[in-house]
């Protein structure tokens, strides 16, 4: 099967002065695409410096935006801009995110409001966008970072377990409804990956699961999941032991038990 070629098509990567979606962009920028980043307002120097040392290092194009994407208008405004400086979006990374851990009913709710319309809604407004310029052009690809959080309940973070289930199911449905259009959506499922999200949401540092899942490096993730993006995957989560986890395991266990393993693997 041949693989997706980005030389030259324009990409719009939320989160990107960070993490994963930095990884992703730097791959990006040396298969020879044009790079349009955003993260938040406070990251502006930092997203810009990037950008044009990506633009300089690989000889391609970039923009960078310091949109909040949890705003009423903030997933519009970026997928204006981003058309406006690049003419056109070939592929949209919906990568920009946050973790929130604790008991549910303790964790501050402005911050899990923040949480679900950065995860969920964001998504949700700019792969609608985005669908409609492509479903005209003919092709794209969306790549939705979904996680291992998605596939059941995750004691301890519940309301980022439930927005990746979101980005899961919506991702993977929508691929289905557009077969045979050359549009594709990717959902990207990691585990565990070393970046600030798990500190600047109070994941505690040692969980038994890692054990089990890993805590990986974000390069790594990057890595394997841009490989499976070029390959037209549309589903992917690292690791055969989190497949197996995940895709296997957890669809044939009761609830009750999952929930039980759960309390005793993600309590810090
Ligand atoms: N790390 C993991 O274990 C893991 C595992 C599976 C999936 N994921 C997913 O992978 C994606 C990237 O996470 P990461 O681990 O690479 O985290 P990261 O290093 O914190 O990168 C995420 C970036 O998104 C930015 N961001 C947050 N809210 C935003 C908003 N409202 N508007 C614009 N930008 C915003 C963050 O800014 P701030 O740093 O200022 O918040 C940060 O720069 C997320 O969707 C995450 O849920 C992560």
């Amino acid at each position: 099967m041949s693989k997706y070629e980005v030389k030259g098509k324009n990409v719009l990567i939320t989160g990107a002065a960070s993490g994963i979606g930095r990884e992703f962009s730097k791959l990006f920028a040396a298969d020879g695409a044009n790079l349009v980043l955003d993260d938040l307002p406070a990251k502006k120097e930092v997203l810009a410096q990037w950008a044009k040392e990506l633009a300089a290092k690989y000889n391609i194009n970039t923009w960078s935006f310091s949109i909040d994407l949890s705003t009423e208008n903030g997933p519009e405004q970026l997928y204006a801009s981003a058309r406006e400086a690049a003419g056109s979006i070939d592929v949209l990374m919906n990568d920009a995110g946050t973790l929130e851990y604790g008991n549910f009913s303790e964790i501050d709710y402005a911050r899990q409001v923040f949480m679900v319309k950065t995860n969920a809604l964001a998504l949700f407004k700019l792969t609608w966008l985005a669908l409609q310029d492509m479903k005209k052009a003919g092709g794209g690809r969306i790549i939705n970072m979904s996680s291992c959080a998605a596939f059941q309940p995750t004691l301890y973070h519940a309301a980022y377990g439930a927005s990746k289930a979101f980005v899961q199911n919506l991702s993977e449905t929508v691929n289905a409804e557009l077969s045979g259009t050359g549009i594709k959506v990717f959902a990207f499922s990691p585990p565990y990956t070393r970046t600030p999200l798990l500190k600047a949401g109070n994941l505690p540092e040692k969980l038994r699961w890692f054990a089990i899942s890993g805590l990986w490096d974000p390069a790594v993730i990057a890595k394997q999941g841009y490989k499976a993006f070029k390959q037209g995957k549309t589903m992917f989560i690292p690791g055969p032991m989190n497949w197996l986890m995940h895709s296997v395991i957890v669809r044939l266990t009761p609830h009750s038990l999952l929930n039980m393993t759960s309390k005793l693997m993600m309590k810090g």
